[in-house]
């Protein structure tokens, strides 16, 4: 390891490499186990990380990308002799062309920094995250990120022009276009996009951006049940007033713990109702955005139904209504390490599955309850169970089957938009298509057939 880490200090130099104890200061991000690995690299270069890249491959080292280290299923964690390759020092915004609406930057800026410089264009990446403060574009691209915005923009898949990759050899991946319509043989870019690091090291990347809506406004809906949910959610995209940019939904028990643990207590926020439907709507003013939003209320209580709601009228108001939604780290607070799930129900089933699942879990263990919440305009819903985690391993599987038996027949997908990393492999193993499971293997083996990009994560090289 010694040898080593002097011929990678001899790329990257003193500022580039982390050992031991340097590694120790740093903050592991979400999973303990982020930093276990004794050597830490941070090229600054696209050159620099080809030249790290052919040295492990050499040697036979594995290496593991890290960006914010805020994934969810462990896609990076590390142990002892493996080698961090981090994008901390690939931060560079290289382009930002309000003419072109595209920017090009290196793998480690933040979805935030991007926001902020497209921002004084009067434009967006057009993805939105809870954890934008610390995901990287790298990272996002890695995992295919989807978040709020992804019912109307598409994921991170559909959001990158072109993208730049260091592949298991050293080699270089150079697609860094910046146009939409590209057919010059296969799309191989995407393969690097939601693999997770384990093809190859995403260094550069063109993202497209939109024109930011000059004004939103924010309403939260109590309603009585998720068929109330998914038809309000149904109304809103119907109505032509409102350019509608998050519906995003929380069951009673979420937001109640995550106002408690937030100390929301604004008597506007009524969190007595069963679910809550958060909507948000851009537009030129926001006049006809808010009457749009009291008009399909107003219809709500012609029904006869019992609802409540609150259009946000301060932007502190808005903040209270989002961190009851973003802050999911409550929950973890509450039960530390909770088992969660992540998955995609098609709108015509989202109903069904929750009351199967609810079901089917209380016939398990009846004294075992769970918080819902999620992404309710493309069915992206997350379910964090009542106990702390992990769950010894015949539960795991048991529970495994409870939350995924139906999915793949549903039309739906096991893992909605944070991957398979560490966490998932057995989930993928067992509910994946086998066809594709094959394509994936052969497809691992043919990049990386030494198994040096980020092994244990996803699938590994035979
Ligand atoms: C969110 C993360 C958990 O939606 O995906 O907050
Ligand atoms: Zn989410």
């Amino acid at each position: 390891m010694t040898d080593l880490a002097t011929r990678l200090e001899a790329v990257v130099g003193p500022k580039g490499l982390r050992r031991d104890a340097e590694v120790d200061l740093l903050d592991p991000g979400w999973h303990p186990e982020n930093l276990r690995a004794r050597l830490l690299v941070a090229p600054a270069s696209t050159e620099d990380v080809a030249e790290v890249v052919r040295i492990a491959a050499e040697v036979g080292a594995a290496l593991v990308p890290q960006g914010g280290r805020t994934g969810l299923v462990g896609g990076t964690r590390t142990c002892e002799d493996q080698i961090v390759l981090s994008t901390h020092r690939l931060d560079r915004i290289l382009r930002l062309d309000p003419n072109e609406r595209v920017a090009v930057v290196e793998a480690g800026v933040t979805l935030e920094a991007l926001q902020t410089a497209a921002a004084a264009y009067g434009l967006e990446p057009g993805i939105d995250i809870a954890a934008r403060g610390s995901a990287t574009i790298g990272g996002m691209v890695s995992t295919n990120a989807g978040g709020i915005l992804a019912f109307r923009n598409g994921v991170m898949r559909h959001r990158v022009l072109g993208l730049e990759a260091i592949l298991p050899d050293g080699s270089r991946l150079g697609d860094l276009t910046r146009i939409v319509k590209n057919n010059t043989g296969y799309d191989v870019k995407q393969l690097l996009i939601g693999a997770e690091g384990t093809l190859g090291f995403v260094t550069r990347i063109a993202v497209r951006l939109d024109p930011m809506p000059r004004t939103r406004v924010t309403a939260l809906f109590g309603l009585p049940s998720t068929a109330a949910a998914l038809d309000l959610l149904r109304q809103a995209l119907g109505d032509g007033r409102l350019d509608l940019r998050a519906a995003e939904v929380m069951w009673a028990d979420f937001a109640r713990a995550t106002a408690a643990a937030n100390g929301i207590s604004d008597s506007a926020i009524d969190l007595s109702h069963p679910v809550q439907l958060l909507l948000e709507a851009g537009g030129p003013a926001e006049a006809p955005l808010t009457e749009a939003f009291e008009d399909l209320y107003a219809a709500l209580i012609e029904e006869g139904l019992e609802i409540g709601g609150v259009i946000a009228h301060s932007e502190r108001q808005r903040d209270e209504i989002w961190r009851l939604r973003e802050d999911t780290g409550a929950i973890y607070r509450l039960y530390p390490a909770a088992p969660s799930y992540d998955v995609s129900i098609p709108a015509t089933e989202i109903d069904g599955w929750l009351a199967r699942f609810a079901a089917d879990l209380a016939a398990y263990d009846p004294t075992l309850g769970f918080f819902s919440f999620g992404h309710l305009g493309d069915g992206n819903l997350h379910v964090i169970l009542k106990r702390p985690g992990p769950l010894p391993e015949g539960e795991e599987t048991a529970i495994d089957d409870i939350v995924y038996g139906d999915i793949g027949r549903l039309g739906g997908a096991f893992s909605a938009e944070h991957g398979i990393g560490s966490k998932r492999r057995a989930a993928l193993a067992t509910h994946a298509d086998p066809g594709k499971l094959a394509l994936v293997r052969l497809l691992k083996a043919s990049l990386d057939p030494k198994g040096i990009m980020n092994p244990g994560k996803v699938v590994s090289t035979p």
